[in-house]
């Protein structure tokens, strides 16, 4: 070690109490609430030591191996074969051994956050591998991730390259994970690991988070609770095929790793490259699920999502209105109406474009965006003449990385899709969809110029809703060579954040949601590029209580569009009255999604009522702290969260009803994070009941609500002919000083 890397050493090391030599070695890296202590002695293995709440520094020094040899920070296959490692590689020679081993410690400042870097050297070849933890301090999130490099003169072949690894203790350790399908998305599975292997993976190459989710928590102490136990939380950051994995072993500890999924995969890395792995995030509670979420929503919103710092508008979407059966009148119709509701924003989805292969369903058009003059005979201009008429933002669908056998783009370019060589391409939706190959910097202009044409041609466009709706279905290239075949994915994920990379350095301020058929690209890959994510195509307001509960786990309510739709609903049928379709959608990011021709006045001046008061509320859901109060997925008749703001003087409550029962013997919810020894004044929002709630204006300490709760009523008092089965409350608590 040179003299100046000695100097970094210590200045990473916070822990420089010399106890042992060893211990003199262990670099203690914090947040505000947690610590990690890796053991990095000079051309010695890098060892993780631990990972938990902050300690102190005697601690830190004094750590001793966790679990005996099986404590690798980031554990490289060949000198040792049998558990599951973090990384492999091909040497030109053949050999499949990597033996890394510390060379240096460095850590420097970046945009506000500490950086920790191992450097680990290979003993024999030419392999240099950086070990890095990033921390953001009063957020309490790290990231890690590597950065492998050949320093030789041939090629070697990486074949294993996670992002991070962590061993944890046995114990009574849950994993909780998402899976789901369309219109199904962020189910919630909650388990005790068992021995063997856990992988939950993706292979879609555009979608990932539709059918299992990258993010998963850890229970340390059984069973996952909201607000107690210790739990840690880990998101990969990444627009590509995922795999997280988590080996129990023999001696019931177990071994976490999360990464690019290698399948197929394997990565020729050329002289002098260099590959870096996506980060992986994660975060430490010692007081349940709850601080996890709160602390990766704050983190997303300060330093992930773009303009997470910015309130989001209130919108109608077109799709669930009209479909494809996009025209003038219809959409001039739609933005008068939520206008006239008080919304803020108008955006026309799929169905507006195409002139020689009009878009009037799924398998003609994409990659030819062109507005198709028949539908909209005065073009987008006219449209965005309308909206300011109305004085809302306009706002437009597009899904760039797509084209369809039946479009122009296609004609002129076969080459620019996604196919093997000497095979007909796969096809996704309406048996014509394909996928564009973005591994090709052609392609990759092409798909920046349909945003730029777009945005440069109508400056005044707000909103983008971006969506991609096929996987990569067939493997194959038509531009990497033959010998990289296998980068595919990766080469297709690259080459999408250079896209986008391109569109927010000159378009920072439009508003970008990120949609996939639904919720297939709810991750933390996209988010500095997105301004929100569409959660699921069903939006049923009852099912939807489920898909936000697991969403929320992760990804902060300002992004997490929620729209009123129809009832009955068109992927359910299931009817449910307007007020609670609406106590719903305020919960996250509220839209609309419906035709309001066929909303009667009745509702059409509900959901006016209910945006007013949003507008009320929008800072407390949107940069407020989530407390989720009683889970959907326990069953107990009712579900129920709140969001309190910083400093404590305001919050929302949600409370829904999940079953009919008569009788039902429903809990009383404690509410939470407010302040004890605050007063709060109670009012509803969106009230149809005929009298007011018992506790309407009253006030309560902050005490008596979290350890006491309100008795919300079962049912509203409405006229007879108005009642339903269904009922649901919003409350609005305030400190009046
Ligand atoms: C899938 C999206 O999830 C929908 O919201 C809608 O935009 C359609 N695509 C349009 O084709």
């Amino acid at each position: 070690m040179n003299c100046r890397s000695i100097t970094l050493l210590f200045a990473a090391i916070v822990s420089m109490i010399t106890v042992t030599d060893l211990a003199a070695r262990n670099v203690k890296i914090d947040t505000d609430n947690s610590s990690i202590i890796i053991n990095a002695e000079n051309g010695k293995k890098l060892s993780h030591l631990y990972y938990g709440s902050k300690i102190s520094e005697t601690d830190a020094a004094n750590i001793t191996q966790a679990l005996g040899k099986g404590n690798l920070a980031y554990p490289d296959y060949g000198m040792i074969t049998l558990p599951e490692t973090a990384i492999a590689m091909i040497q030109p020679d053949g050999n499949m051994t990597l033996d890394l081993v510390v060379d240096n410690v460095s850590s420097r400042k970046e945009n506000g956050a500490n950086i920790t870097t191992f450097t680990l050297k290979d003993t024999y070849y030419p392999i240099i591998v950086t070990v890095n933890y990033r921390t953001w301090q009063g957020e309490n999130v790290m990231e890690t991730w590597t950065e492998i490099k050949n320093n030789g003169k041939k090629n070697v072949t990486l074949t294993r390259f996670a992002s991070g690894h962590l061993p944890i203790r046995g114990g009574d350790v849950w994993l909780t994970h998402f899976y789901g399908n369309a219109k199904n998305e962020a189910r919630m599975e909650s388990s005790p690991l068992e021995h063997g292997l856990k992988v939950i993976k993706n292979r879609s190459g555009v979608r990932n988070s539709r059918y299992a989710h990258s993010e998963v928590l850890l229970s340390l102490d059984g069973k996952p609770a909201e607000d107690k136990g210790r739990v840690i939380g880990a998101a990969l950051e990444y627009n590509g095929n995922y795999k997280v994995k988590i080996d129990t072993d023999q001696s019931n500890n177990h071994y976490f790793f999360s990464g690019i999924n290698e399948e197929d995969s394997q990565y020729i890395l050329t002289p002098g490259e260099t590959f870096i792995t996506p980060p992986l995030a994660l975060a430490w509670s010692s007081n349940g699920t709850g601080e996890i979420s709160r602390n990766f929503h704050k983190w997303a919103r300060k330093h992930k999502l773009a303009n997470g710092e910015r309130e989001r508008k209130i919108l109608l979407n077109s799709w669930e209105g009209v479909y494809f059966k996009v025209n003038e009148k219809e959409m001039a119709n739609m933005m008068k109406n939520i206008a006239d509701m008080g919304g803020e924003l108008f955006v026309m989805d799929d169905g507006w474009f195409g002139t020689k292969y009009p878009r009037n369903n799924g398998s003609a058009g994409l990659g030819d965006w062109v507005v198709d003059t028949k539908k909209l005979p005065n073009g987008i201009n006219g449209l965005i003449k309308e909206a300011k008429k109305n004085g809302i933002d306009f706002g437009i669908w597009i899904e760039p990385e797509m084209t369809n056998t039946k479009s122009e783009l296609y004609e002129k370019h076969p080459e620019y899709i996604i196919k093997p060589a000497n095979r007909e391409p796969v096809t996704g939706r309406g048996n014509t969809q394909l996928v564009l190959d973005l591994a090709n910097p052609k392609v990759q202009d092409i798909v920046y110029t349909v945003v730029d044409t777009l945005l440069t041609k109508y400056p005044e466009i707000d909103y983008i809703k971006w969506d991609a709706n096929m996987d990569i279905l067939n493997h194959g290239s038509q531009y990497l060579t033959k010998d990289n075949q296998s980068h595919l994915y990766i080469e297709y994920e690259k080459g999408l954040r250079k896209v986008l990379d391109r569109i927010r350095s000159k378009y920072p301020d439009v508003t970008i949601q990120a949609c996939s058929a639904g919720g297939g690209r709810v991750n933390y890959g996209f988010l500095p590029w997105f301004d929100e994510y569409w959660v699921s195509d069903n939006t049923d307001a009852l099912q939807r209580i489920y898909l936000q509960w697991g969403i929320s786990q992760f990804f902060p309510a300002i992004g997490m569009s929620s729209h009123i739709s129809a009832s009955p609903n068109h992927q359910t049928h299931r009817i449910i009255p307007i007020k609670y379709r609406t106590d719903v959608a305020m919960s996250g990011r509220l839209g609309m999604e419906i035709q309001p021709d066929n909303m009667t006045d009745k509702e059409k001046e509900q959901t006016k009522k209910a945006i007013d008061e949003y507008k009320s509320i929008r800072p407390i859901v949107q940069f407020g702290d989530l407390y989720r109060l009683l889970s959907p997925y326990d069953d107990k008749g009712v579900a129920s969260l709140m969001y309190v703001n910083d400093s404590k003087d305001k919050a929302v409550f949600y409370w829904w009803k999940t079953r009919t029962f008569a009788n039902d013997m429903l809990p009383r919810v404690l509410m939470a994070g407010l302040d004890p020894d605050k007063n709060y004044t109670i009012r509803e929002l969106n009230r149809i009941d005929i009298k007011p709630l018992s506790f309407e204006g009253k006030t309560y300490s902050g005490k008596f609500l979290m350890e006491n709760g309100l008795e919300i009523p079962q049912n509203h008092k409405v006229a007879k002919q108005n009642e339903t089965d269904w009922s649901s409350r919003v409350l609005l608590l305030e400190v009046n000083n």
